[in-house]
């Protein structure tokens, strides 16, 4: 289906959980995770329900996002029964990857085309500092899980912070030339919650161009990434320009948060609430959300914050 500025919706992003094993700074305040009530968040039937009706009105693409997808007990039965729905042609997940080693192969085998995972930085101390629990061994331990559970692709999430990691954009860009896996650059946004970096944190991807003039401009299908490769590589870098030149007019999604709200926008507050109803009901919503699409939001900074209206992990990142 088309929104009022002629743009097909053809992609649903599914958080299917708040929860989450790491505590990323970037995504989760640091007390970490307010637990909702169980009965406010979706069952796994109404967000299956959601898929046939976003289905039914053209959504192709579905991709399973949280907080941490794979810390959700009924994840493979989700990703199982998604994958069966007439409609959908392609099923992603965004992970952090630490249950990967023993979750690659079944989300497989469930029907998981394409896995994104994010890492940020291969110092381990860098690694527990940004995710604030994590260990960079599991991290490495589920990427290889990935790589070796014949996905269509696997892709790399970085989360560009001046500061942090941007001494590191040569070695996380070099992964491309060891391993078949495309390396994205994301630009820092400042989402509500997780403000703890200073304007010195927000450098624009151009940085990764300035840093490795190697790069080559390649084609992909990627409607955010701007795409390039190292030669000989066996995986693209991606540079995902998130606030210094968003790509609102090529946006193609919605978004469905695990208590049950879509949303138009990701740096919206306007929520649309689908708990509790009906096939057709939810149909309804998901149309109303998509005619509720803005044109584009309103631009981001250090100075400017998103209008998101909640935390990244309360979304899906
Ligand atoms: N800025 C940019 N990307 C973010 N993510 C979460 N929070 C932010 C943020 N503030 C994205 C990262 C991460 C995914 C789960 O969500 O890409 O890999
Ligand atoms: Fe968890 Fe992902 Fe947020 Fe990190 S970015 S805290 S892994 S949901």
């Amino acid at each position: 289906m088309k929104d009022r500025f002629g743009r097909e919706i053809t992609y649903l992003r599914l958080s299917v959980t708040e929860l989450c094993n790491l505590r990323c700074r970037y995504c989760m305040p640091a007390e970490g995770i307010c637990k909702k009530r169980h009965e406010d968040m979706l069952t796994e039937e109404e967000m299956l329900t959601a898929v046939r009706a976003a289905a039914s009105l053209g959504i192709c693409k579905l991709r399973i996002t949280g907080g941490e997808p794979l810390v959700k007990k009924n994840i493979l039965s989700i990703c199982r029964n998604a994958a069966g729905i007439p409609g959908i042609e392609e099923l992603c997940i965004t992970t952090n990857g630490i249950l990967l080693p023993e979750l690659a192969m079944p989300l497989r085998e469930a029907g998981v085309d394409r896995i994104n995972m994010s890492l940020d930085t291969l110092d381990p101390q860098k690694y527990s500092h940004i995710t604030r629990i994590g260990s960079l061994k599991d991290a490495l331990l589920g990427l290889q899980a990935a790589l070796d559970a014949g996905f269509k692709r696997v892709k790399m999430n970085t989360v560009l912070i001046g500061g942090f990691n941007d001494d590191e954009i040569q070695n996380l860009a070099e992964l491309t030339l060891r391993y078949p896996v495309d390396v994205r650059f994301i630009e820092y946004m400042p989402m509500p919650g997780a403000l703890e970096f200073g304007p010195d944190a927000y450098i624009p991807c151009d940085m990764v161009l300035k840093c490795l003039p190697r790069l080559e401009p390649v084609a992909d299908e990627s409607r955010v990434a701007r795409c390039y490769r190292l030669p000989g590589a066996l995986g693209n870098v991606g540079l995902i320009s998130a606030v210094t030149n968003d790509f609102c007019a090529e946006c193609n999604r919605i978004r469905l948060t695990a208590d049950g709200k879509l949303k138009p926008c990701l740096h919206s507050g306007q929520e649309i609430p689908i708990k509790g109803l009906s096939q057709e009901e939810m149909t309804e919503q998901i149309k109303a959300a998509i005619l509720a699409k803005p044109r584009c939001h309103t631009l981001l900074s250090a100075g400017a914050h998103s209008h998101a209206g909640r935390a990244m992990y309360t979304i899906g990142g």
